[in-house]
């Protein structure tokens, strides 16, 4: 099967408020594709959809080949999800944690001991298995509950937010975990708010108030959403410079980046002229992922700016 997910102007409506607006993309099987987006775009809920646990208002999507309408059951017991806040049972031990999700997906019992034992060695839960959840550190428990995810192998895997809350060491090794798993042909469908993760997703889709903004590879986001020449600035008080920068007439963006400025320019020959006006060098880079996320995320609030001027316009007469 080409594509795992199909998606069709996929709607989710919670009274008047509209959390997913038409949403249509498509993911291919063995892909880790990303879900980007602010807090509140849709993204949790987009998954919620796709598993089955929430019902679209509109549109129509097809799981694994299931349509999303009707065989939501089928879909559930073939996909693997993690939630953003997973559910473990801190009373049990990390190993009857992983027996309890593998009866719940209905391992079969010959296969059972094996699976467990390789969830526990995948997740790096050698000689603490038989801890208690409740002892266990972030990193542990987040591996766990991936282990109760995936214990049924299952081909399509949701991830929400997994990795947020741990460690650098415990986000390295729980990518190693994903891409292993995608180099045997399972499909990842994962929201981060980290962009060094979303480097590292096949394709990224980038949703803000609930609409779908620009979906491609990170390298071709980079390429075309940035259009214009970045450079990076030093300054000592940057903060305190970004209005006065973004005032001049041939700026077309400033953003703060830790300690640094990004000021993207209309072309090469502004550059000059930045560093004239500026007295300081303006380094020519390459755009980051995190530079898309800002442009994009400017880019709705712009568009939003612009109906609200409307909206004035229309009062006013
Ligand atoms: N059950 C619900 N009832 C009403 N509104 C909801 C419900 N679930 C989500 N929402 C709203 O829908 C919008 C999208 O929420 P969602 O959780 O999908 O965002 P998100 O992109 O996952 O955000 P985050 O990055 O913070 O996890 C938010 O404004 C949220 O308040
Ligand atoms: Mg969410």
């Amino acid at each position: 099967m080409e594509h795992v997910i199909t998606t069709d102007n996929l709607t989710k409506k919670f009274g008047d408020f509209t959390a997913v607006d038409r949403l249509s993309l498509k993911i291919k099987r063995g892909e880790i594709f990303g879900f980007l987006g602010p807090n509140g775009a849709g993204k949790s809920t987009v998954i919620r959809m796709l598993c089955g646990i929430l019902e679209p208002t509109a549109g129509s999507a097809t799981v694994l080949g299931y349509d999303l309408h009707r065989e939501t059951e089928k879909i559930k017991d073939k996909i693997g999800y993690m939630s953003q806040k997973f559910s473990l049972y801190d009373d049990l031990t990390a190993k009857e944690n992983l027996k309890f999700y593998a009866g719940l997906y209905s391992v079969p019992k010959a296969e059972l001991a094996g699976r467990i034992e390789e969830m526990i060695v995948m997740a790096d839960l050698k000689d603490r298995e038989n801890e208690l959840v409740v002892n266990l550190s972030g990193g542990f428990k987040q591996r766990l509950a991936l282990g109760c995810a995936i214990i049924a192998r299952p081909p399509l895997i949701f991830l929400d937010e997994p990795t947020s809350g741990v460690s650098p060491t415990s986000r390295r090794l729980f990518f190693q975990i994903i891409r292993r798993m995608v180099s045997e042909g399972t499909t990842i469908m994962v929201t981060t708010h980290f962009m060094d993760e979303a480097e590292r997703c096949h394709r990224l889709a980038f949703i803000s108030g609930g609409q779908l903004m620009a979906v491609d590879s990170p390298d071709k986001l980079k390429r075309d959403v940035i259009q214009g020449m970045m450079v990076e600035l030093d300054l000592p008080d940057g903060l305190q410079r970004i209005k006065e920068i973004e005032e001049l007439a041939y700026v077309k963006e400033c953003t703060i980046h830790g300690a640094l400025l990004h000021v993207l320019l209309p072309d090469k020959g502004s550059i000059a002229r930045l560093q004239d006006t500026l007295g300081c060098e303006a380094k020519n880079i390459t755009p980051s992922l995190e530079d898309v996320f800002v442009a994009l995320a400017r880019k709705q609030r712009t568009d939003s700016k612009a109906y609200i001027g409307l909206t004035r316009e229309i009062e006013r007469h």
